[in-house]
């Protein structure tokens, strides 16, 4: 059973994710290096081919460009969609020094942001946020070729006997998302959307990891 908290009905607050990762700009990189594995994993999961075109749902500093650069080479085309600007800042930096030449950087929330593309895969990482908004799925994912491969991370609640796993959870969470709703299944309404769906977890159930197919009969 999900453990439950007063906060768990409240929706994700666009103004506070911003304040939120206005501050943690500068040190955001840094922050994350312990969840780099889970990057990897992700994306590869994301079964990308050369010359594919893939959405980075709240791509924050651009940290899974290079990932993913290296999977669709110089003939794809990598789409990043991030709300914060100090953040979209530093994924500007990092696609100047390495010369990629096919990203495309958009402002803007998810739920809104003009998406210039029909892609051929879609990754939410660590964007619970994002993942609590029906108006943001809705967005990206028609902007999604059908058949489109969708790979979502982030954190949610462990089974009630991995206590210290929650413990990490909570504080991460407090940190990370304006929202805990749907923290005990964070992907479902993604998931409703999405056919051949595999959710697999790690750190003794505190992080998922969802891939599936984009099909648009399903809603
Ligand atoms: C935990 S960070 C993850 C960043 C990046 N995906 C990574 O793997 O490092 C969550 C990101 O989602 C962005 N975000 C939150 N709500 C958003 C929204 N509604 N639309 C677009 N971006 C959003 C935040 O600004 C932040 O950069």
């Amino acid at each position: 059973m999900a453990l439950q908290f007063p906060v768990t009905r409240r929706a994700p607050d666009r103004s506070a994710a911003l304040a939120q990762y206005r501050r943690r700009a500068p040190g955001y990189d840094t922050e994350l290096a312990l969840f780099e594995p889970i990057r990897c994993e992700a994306i590869t999961r994301l079964d990308l081919r050369r010359g594919d075109t893939v959405l980075d749902v709240g791509c924050g500093t651009g940290l899974s460009f290079e990932l993913l650069h290296d999977r669709i080479g110089k003939a794809g085309r990598i789409v990043g969609i991030e709300q914060c600007p100090e953040m979209l800042d530093k994924a500007k930096t990092r696609v100047e020094e390495n010369h990629w030449r096919h990203v495309d950087l958009v402002c803007a929330p998810a739920a809104t942001a003009p998406i210039p593309v029909q892609a051929d895969a879609a990754l939410f990482h660590f964007t619970h946020d994002v993942l609590r908004e029906r108006a943001a799925i809705g967005n990206v994912l028609a902007h999604l070729k059908p058949g489109a491969r969708v790979v979502a991370t982030g954190l949610q609640w462990a089974p009630a006997w991995a206590w210290p796993t929650n413990g990490f959870v909570l504080l991460a969470a407090m940190y990370s998302v304006t929202s805990f709703d749907g923290l005990g299944r964070p992907w479902d309404m993604l998931a409703r959307r999405l056919s051949d769906v595999d959710v697999r977890t790690s750190l003794m159930g505190g992080i998922y990891i969802l891939s599936g197919v984009y099909s648009p009969d399903l809603h």
